[in-house]
């Protein structure tokens, strides 16, 4: 049976691919997100690479030239068709595009080295079912990073409707929880992901066309998640799913 919160998963897919649809400009611009540079740098620098990478809810796929700079084969999937045909076609053309529900996908059992979910925690009704969907498909030696929103940021609470004690309805359509540190390592109880590091990470982002009218400021605690080597993995597709 499905909470009343992670229920609101199919109207908010719809709102996303209805934004992405709504114009041919890229609603997250053209430059990787702001803290996957920084944060990628001191492994980069320790000689860091990967040989199979996803870009778990790519959007248009801004981020995806920083992920083809250190892992051998990409792949990008989104749940919005509008979003994964706005990929730019130079970019398209080295990756592979999947359309996806990231609590249920079809990719293989630790199919992937290294996942990116940049922007995306925050905006998922059902996040632990995504992470325990995220961990059976990422190799026994991978790792995540993911960024999480705290509340400090500029988007918090500005045109926000409180859905439940802890979440809320942007414009009354697209889903987003801030959590702080804590919060966080609470939902991944349970998901056989644990926290290695993580970091305090703030970046300025332009506006974003239909979605976000001024420049603002933005911060989040970036993780570098990895499974559980204490918890048995999961296996076969969309096992562990509620
Ligand atoms: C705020 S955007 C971030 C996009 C991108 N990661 C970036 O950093 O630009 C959130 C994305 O999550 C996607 N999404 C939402 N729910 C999803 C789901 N259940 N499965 C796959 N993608 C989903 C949306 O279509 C949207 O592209």
């Amino acid at each position: 049976m499905p909470s009343a919160v992670s229920s609101l998963d199919p109207a908010n897919q719809r709102a996303w691919e209805a934004l992405y649809a709504s114009t041919s400009r890229f609603i997250w611009g053209a430059d990787a997100v702001g803290f996957l540079r920084p944060f990628l740098a001191p492994l980069r620098q320790a000689g860091w690479r990967r040989r199979r990478a996803l870009d778990a809810a790519t959007g248009e796929g801004r981020n995806l030239r920083v992920l083809l700079e250190v892992a051998d084969e990409v792949k990008a999937c989104d749940a919005s068709p509008a979003a994964l045909a706005k990929i730019p076609t130079d970019v398209a053309a080295r990756i592979t595009r999947v359309q996806c529900d990231l609590a249920h996908t079809s990719f293989a059992d630790g199919e992937f080295d290294f996942i990116l979910l940049s922007d995306t925690v925050e905006t998922l009704p059902n996040l632990p079912e995504v992470l325990r969907e995220l961990r059976r498909v990422l190799a026994p030696d991978g790792v995540l990073v993911c960024n999480v929103p705290e509340p400090e940021g500029d988007v918090a609470g500005v045109e926000m409707e409180p859905v439940d004690g802890t979440a809320f309805l942007y414009r009354g359509s697209y889903y987003f929880r801030f959590m702080r540190e804590a919060d966080f390592l609470a939902v991944l109880k349970g998901t056989g992901l644990v926290a290695l590091r993580s970091e305090i990470q703030e970046w300025t982002e332009a506006a974003h066309p239909g979605f976000r009218d001024a420049e603002h400021r933005h911060r989040s605690r970036v993780f570098l998640l990895a499974p559980d080597q204490a918890s048995a993995a999961p296996s076969g597709r969309g096992a562990g799913a509620s």
